[in-house]
């Protein structure tokens, strides 16, 4: 047998990114990362902390640590495995600055200024640090540094992807073929999780209602107390309707959490009240959050673990990333590094 034979094909490459900030809620968790962990067989995974990218807006240092390690007891806890992929942080890989420098001297200014994320937050600040217009590219350089096909992205991250394909277009052409060029993947599973208390927006992090939003450390109890408290719609129905998007969001966490259909749980429901209803959904959420909960409670005890899992996973981003840079730095003409 001849030694290609013997290999297994290559499985696509899957690279996404989160930053490191704070906790992760019940929509970070159902609409994201539990499909992420889906793709750990099929594809080789790359989940990188992009820590580099925090900085964009001011961080209290001791806070960003501490963040960074929770961001991987909390990945860890919701089923990406370090044995299967391969979990790191951006600024213990070399590469990904450098990449972002070269992309960034392809980069028209004025696309970055367009960026919708760039003006949003451009607004919001009084002065605005370049870094935060180049965040972007940098975004592109963490996808082409691993050549990654495929990227798990949110809606509000299609912009940046664009721009990545962009980028990847153009080396190719100014030099010759390197990257390819990645797609965005959207799942079909992915839920969108509303607000327990607005239905009508995201459930998010920063809403000043704490109510609305079930982090996967919630207690039982606080998870119980949130969605017992969630608003409803007028009516009795549990059904799944533009006009009642209170009902219709618990039917969504509902069926992400249980796998049953929307419709068998509309017929399951029919002629109980919403009390029952709720409660089925604080059951179902606690059941699922409840493992996630301990599971990070113990890892994020062990700092020395978790150390070991990052210089495992820098390690093995590490040793594709420089196959990448250095192909890309003879390309744009840099000497090679002395040995
Ligand atoms: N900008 C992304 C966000 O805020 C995070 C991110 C950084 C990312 N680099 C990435 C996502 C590369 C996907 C691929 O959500």
């Amino acid at each position: 047998m001849t030694d290609s034979a013997d290999k297994k094909p290559a499985k696509p490459v899957v690279l996404t990114c989160a930053q490191p900030t704070g906790r992760l809620h019940l929509g970070n968790y159902l609409g994201a990362v539990l499909n992420w962990g889906r793709m750990q067989d099929d594809y080789e995974c790359f989940f990188g902390i992009v820590d580099q990218h925090a900085i964009t807006v001011r961080q209290v240092p001791a806070e960003l640590r501490d963040n960074t390690y929770s961001c991987l007891a909390q990945y860890i806890a919701c089923g990406l495995d370090p044995a299967k992929s391969h979990l790191f942080a951006q600024s213990h890989v070399i590469g990904h600055t450098e990449l972002a420098w070269i992309l960034g001297c392809l980069c028209p200014l004025g696309q970055l200024e367009r960026m919708t994320q760039f003006k949003d937050k451009a607004r919001k600040h009084e002065s605005v640090d370049a870094g935060l217009l180049f965040y972007p590219v940098l975004m592109a350089a963490d996808i082409l540094l691993y050549n990654a096909e495929l990227v798990p992205v949110g809606d509000d991250q299609k912009q940046h992807l664009e721009l990545a394909r962009d980028l990847a277009e153009k080396f190719n052409h100014r030099y010759s073929e390197t990257f390819k060029i990645p797609e965005p993947f959207i799942s079909k599973v992915g839920s969108r999780i509303m607000s327990l208390q607005d239905p009508s927006s995201k459930m998010s992090k920063s809403d000043p209602n704490q109510s609305s939003t079930v982090y996967i450390t919630d207690s039982a109890d606080e998870i119980r107390k949130k969605i017992m408290s969630s608003v409803t719609d007028s009516g009795s129905d549990v059904k799944f309707a533009e006009d009642k998007p209170g009902v219709s969001n618990l039917l969504t966490i509902l069926s992400a959490c249980t796998g049953e259909s929307i419709s068998a749980l509309e017929n399951k429901f029919v002629g109980k009240g919403y009390g029952d209803f709720k409660k089925a959904v604080a059951d179902a959420v606690v059941a699922t959050l409840n493992p996630v909960r301990t599971r990070y409670e113990t890892l994020i005890k062990d700092r020395t673990e978790l150390d070991k899992i990052f210089k495992a996973g820098a390690e093995q981003a590490q040793s594709r990333a420089f196959k990448v840079l250095s192909k890309v730095n003879r390309k744009v003409g840099f000497v090679e590094r002395p040995r």
